[in-house]
């Protein structure tokens, strides 16, 4: 029997469109869920799909797609679980250092005096991050204490709770670059540099990728932070240090690839889509 499988999406990004031409190439039918329409009944128990594919922009958006569809047995790709740990990058590094995995000196502090002695017992430039976002939205760097007072200011004032949790990171002296890893059913199967002049290096503000190749270390960095956060597919982001230490940075749950598939010669989309029936497959069987 052929698997039910649906994919939810915010709206259809690039990564989307490849992921479905995958599906169709192998000759299989996926429901479409547009998250911006749907209405899920939490009295409706019918399972539908054996399994659906996570594509939704929004944290909040993932993680009760899936915490409801997993009530109902459905498997979720990636799960509730997994979402709630990557979809904030604090739950992601405490399960990740415990899982052995370097990350970099990270403070947290409640109160803006706290998280201003934070910043000088790290030492500045230090990073300021909110634990939920990406595209390196709101990430900023304070060089001294006077951006560290402006910014912190803004932020208590201005900023909803989730900005009032100061996650303050020590900043990784890095060549450049920085590294995105994508990691399916862990294994390690590609990596980009994402080279820019900007200390940001997100492709969504520019950075450009170039191949960097899947050591052994890359490798088990991988396959360490997939069972530590419990993800069958996963972007991990890491900085390397001028002496050549790697840190990882965050886990990303709903990978973003268009720009990775050329430069590492790697069909990410497709690996997608094998993995998910070979999960399909264990699961009917
Ligand atoms: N501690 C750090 N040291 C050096 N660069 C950093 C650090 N934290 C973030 N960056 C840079 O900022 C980018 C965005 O940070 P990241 O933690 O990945 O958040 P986002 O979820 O917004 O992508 C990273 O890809 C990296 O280039
Ligand atoms: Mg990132």
């Amino acid at each position: 029997m052929r698997p039910r499988i649906a994919v939810s999406f915010s709206r259809i990004r690039l990564e989307d469109k490849m992921i479905l031409e995958e599906f169709a190439a192998r000759g299989l039918e996926v429901d479409r869920i547009d998250d911006g329409d749907v209405i899920w009944s939490l009295q409706d128990r019918q399972p539908r799909w054996d399994l659906l594919l996570d594509r939704s922009l929004g944290f909040g958006r993932a993680r009760a797609t899936a915490q409801i569809l997993e009530s109902r047995g459905v498997l979720c790709v990636n799960s509730a679980r997994t979402v709630a740990i990557c979809g904030d990058k604090l739950a992601a590094q405490v399960a990740i250092e415990a899982a052995g995995v370097p990350t970099p000196a990270t403070r947290v502090a409640f109160s803006r005096e706290a998280a201003l002695a934070a910043a000088e017992e790290l030492g500045y430039p230090v990073v300021i991050k909110p634990t939920v976002g990406s595209w390196g939205r709101l990430v900023a760097r304070l060089n001294d204490r006077d951006a560290a007072e402006a910014v912190l200011e803004d932020r208590e004032l201005l900023g909803n709770w989730t900005h009032h949790v100061y996650y303050l990171q020590k900043l990784v002296d890095k060549p450049g670059r920085d590294i995105r890893l994508f990691v399916i059913g862990g294994r390690a199967v590609a990596a980009v540099y994402r080279v820019s002049e900007h200390w940001i290096t997100n492709t969504a503000r520019g950075g450009r990728t170039e191949n960097c190749p899947v050591d052994d270390r890359l490798a088990e960095f991988g396959r360490l932070c997939a069972s530590a956060c419990g993800a069958e597919i996963l972007a991990v982001d890491l900085v390397e240090d001028r002496e050549g230490a790697l840190y990882v940075l965050e886990l990303n749950h709903s990978m973003e690839f268009r720009n990775s598939v050329a430069p590492t010669g790697v069909n990410i989309p497709g690996l997608v889509v094998d993995h998910l029936l070979q999960l399909a497959t264990e699961r009917g069987s």
